[in-house]
């Protein structure tokens, strides 16, 4: 059957029809809310890269999470800033360390609100990177190796204080081999084997992160990230990534960034059964800001045709800078 009997304008003919035949929507319980909070008092400071995202002290956090639960955002990804930085970021596993910190003053706050802790170690080592490194000098310019079953001890050691303070689910993000059954075995033998794991399971080494490294103070001092991050021009590799963590206990697989793989998130929900998550990372949403400030695009309909394409492609849940903003505008709609 062809032309004129099949008219696909028949569908599209107006608002209502259009509502009828929709394949995708996104809803509130679609979105996760990163938040960055540092050490100090009294602290709101916009981040100069990210415009209307900010820096929180844990006294100032109050105010933006009630406003984060009055939009009916469930989750929140929690970035640290922490006042002292050494070679195996102490910090990160500190029990009073800012994110475990940060966490018990939101449970204690809004018991119901879920609190992913981002598990990675680049925030609290004073070289930036994810793990442990040794270091060494080569004309006159430092090199370092990431020292992969060293830095896993750290990172489960960090994950299991995160979990300890009260984090709902941990996230992973730190990219070394192992990192999952390492993390899964330090919790269920500290007693969380009710917490689950969202892996960062395919994590591209990518300028879209350049943003968050300003705002998370966590570029690397040396060298790069493409040493356990993957290159952006492998999707097969994406594949393995994704099947250690399954085999090794993930509970959600991520893809990250997300606009510029697509094609990532479409294969992995092809190939895998539990829920996919896409990070709509900082550099895709300081593009949009910057734009729209400028008042070259419509930032709403930039912004919803994004986050559709992502879920479209196959995510289930959105990591996203834009979802306070989403939410009132999905609000707005309706
Ligand atoms: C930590 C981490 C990064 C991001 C999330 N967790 C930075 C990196 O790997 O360099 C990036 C998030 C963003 O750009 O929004 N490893």
């Amino acid at each position: 059957m062809a032309f004129p009997i099949v008219r696909h304008r028949r569908l599209r003919q107006n608002a209502a029809i259009r509502g009828l035949v929709r394949e995708t929507v996104l809803t509130v319980d679609d979105f996760i809310q990163p938040i960055f909070i540092t050490y100090g008092s009294g602290v709101k400071n916009e981040i100069s890269s990210m415009p209307g995202v900010f820096h929180f002290s844990l006294d100032t956090l109050e105010e933006e999470l009630k406003e984060i639960v009055e939009l009916g955002i469930s989750a929140v990804l929690l970035f640290g800033i922490p006042s002292e930085k050494d070679s195996v970021g102490t910090s990160g596993f500190d029990e009073n360390g800012i994110v475990q910190e940060a966490t018990r003053v939101i449970k204690s706050l809004y018991p119901d609100l879920l609190v992913v802790a981002d598990t990675c170690l680049c925030e609290f080592t004073d070289h930036g990177h994810c793990g442990m490194v040794h270091t060494f000098e080569r004309d006159g310019h430092v090199h370092g190796d990431v020292l992969n079953d060293e830095s896993l001890e750290l990172l489960t050691r960090t994950a299991v204080s995160q979990a300890q303070a009260g984090a709902d689910i941990i996230a992973p993000s730190n990219m070394m081999d192992g990192f999952v059954y390492a993390i899964r075995k330090g919790l269920d033998e500290a007693g969380f084997s009710h917490v689950p794991i969202m892996s960062y399971s395919v994590k591209y080494a990518s300028a879209f992160y350049g943003p968050f490294r300003e705002a998370a103070d966590s570029a690397p001092q040396f060298g790069d990230r493409k040493t356990y991050q993957m290159d952006p021009a492998n999707i097969r590799e994406a594949l393995r990534e994704a099947e250690s963590d399954v085999q090794e206990g993930a509970d959600m697989l991520m893809v990250k960034p997300a606009l510029a793989f697509m094609d990532v998130i479409r294969l992995l929900r092809d190939q895998f059964d539990l829920p996919l998550v896409a990070y709509n990372v900082s550099g895709e949403y300081s593009m949009v800001k910057a734009a729209a400030q400028q008042g070259w695009i419509n930032e709403r309909a930039i912004v919803t045709e994004m986050l559709l394409g992502m879920k479209r492609a196959g995510a289930d849940i959105i990591i996203t800078y834009f979802a306070k903003d989403m939410a009132r505008w999905l609000r707005e709609r309706n």
